[in-house]
């Protein structure tokens, strides 16, 4: 993709881990430029800053002052989310935030609030489920491919991130752990594909509870783990379906599938939900071997790139623009509180309501229409 007029202009708050990620994503919108990059600690803004070639950077009170800024990216950790969604809306901007919307259900609806009151755009990641795989399986489930869908299974395991970040604590830390750093993907993908989560129940354990840090360029050599590293969940959804989930960082790996959505003619298999464009399978009651889906879309990202980010923030702009908001905070929102209840989960409490209710984002529009 190449445009050249700005359709909007972009602050970033946060020059952390996960910037180069966004810095190739909205790159290759190419209308989307990044004009000012914050943190905390301006020496990372400004490193930013002069690697991806952005003109200005600062603190964050300086960006949300910069008029020529229209929409805050927010990637911070998430223990900082709310705090920096509150200060970008006050300054009357629209914000997209990296997830979890914020560190809690009861913050995230404050955020919420806040948008609908000043009459901003506030939009949520994970925008993963934007990409091909995402809107293959959804519509091969729309299209009645795998008929109607009953149950399915979400399994995350570690994601090694002691090995690759130089300072994963808030990984482990309340709003991380598997359930919030890796479930947001899981959860966004499923309620893009069944629909609302309705109840939940579930257990948890942490098993170690410091990990020791090996990556080689690391801050800290040790991080205390603060929240469940293992939960086991069921999900029901509004539409009856029920989901078994378990979200480990303890299991370094498994054979079991990201995701598989079971319905009464056959079984849909999904890979990682963290990617954008990998095969989806099928088996059908007739089939004897499992088949890759044709992709709807095309490709939504170059394949030779690292890790993408951006699609969501796109979502955002257009949405400004009088198209469908497929990232909305309440979706974010919504799944914020299935993985709290998931998190939370003992026995002794048992069902937990779930009270939100986001609609499914609409599909990307298709090229052709797909049908059993
Ligand atoms: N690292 C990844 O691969 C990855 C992938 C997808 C999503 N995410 C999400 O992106 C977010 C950031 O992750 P990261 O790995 O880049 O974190 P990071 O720790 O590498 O970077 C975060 C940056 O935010 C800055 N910061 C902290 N509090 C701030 C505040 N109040 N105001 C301004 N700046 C502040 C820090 O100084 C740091 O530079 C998290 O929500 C995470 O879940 C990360």
């Amino acid at each position: 993709m190449n445009r050249s007029t700005p359709r909007a202009r972009i602050g970033v708050v946060g020059a952390g881990m996960v910037f180069d990620a966004y810095a190739r994503g909205l790159a290759w919108y190419g209308d989307l430029p990044v004009i000012r990059i914050a943190d905390i600690d301006v020496g990372r803004a400004r490193a930013k800053a002069e690697q991806h070639g952005i003109p200005a950077y600062g603190t964050p009170a300086e960006l949300y002052a910069d008029p020529d800024v229209d929409v805050v990216v927010n990637i911070t950790p998430p223990v900082a989310h709310w705090e920096v969604t509150r200060d970008a809306l006050a300054a009357g901007k629209h914000v997209y935030s990296e997830k979890p919307l914020a560190a809690t259900v009861t913050l995230a609806r404050e955020n919420l609030a806040q948008a609908k009151a000043a009459g901003r755009v506030l939009a949520g990641a994970p925008d993963t489920f934007l990409g091909t795989a995402g809107q293959t399986a959804r519509a091969a489930i729309d299209g009645g491919l795998i008929g109607t869908p009953f149950a399915a299974t979400s399994f995350v395991r570690s994601s090694k991130v002691e090995a690759k970040h130089p300072d994963p604590g808030f990984f482990f830390q309340p709003g991380g752990g598997p359930t919030l750093d890796w479930g947001p993907y899981h959860v966004a993908a499923l309620v893009n594909l069944l629909g609302p989560v309705a109840e939940v129940v579930g257990t948890s354990t942490i098993p170690s509870p410091r990990i020791t840090v090996t990556t080689p360029n690391r801050v800290v050599d040790e991080v205390e783990v603060s929240v469940p590293t293992t939960v086991a969940a069921i999900l029901r959804t509004a539409s009856g379906a029920i989901v078994s989930t378990l979200y480990s960082f303890d299991i370094w790996d498994m054979t079991l599938p990201h995701i598989e959505v079971y319905g009464t003619e056959g079984t849909l298999n999904i890979p990682d939900p963290n990617r954008h464009d990998a095969p989806v399978l099928i088996k059908r009651r007739t089939d004897t071997d499992w088949s890759e889906l044709p992709p709807v879309i095309a490709p939504t990202r170059a394949p030779e790139a690292g890790p993408f980010r951006g699609h969501g923030v796109n979502d955002l702009v257009e949405s400004l623009r009088g198209q469908p908001l497929r990232v909305p905070g309440e979706f974010a929102l919504h799944v914020l509180e299935v993985l709290e209840a998931i998190e939370q989960s003992t026995f002794a409490a048992g069902v937990r309501a779930i009270t939100s209710r986001a609609e499914r984002p609409a599909p990307a529009a298709l090229p052709q229409s797909v049908s059993a």
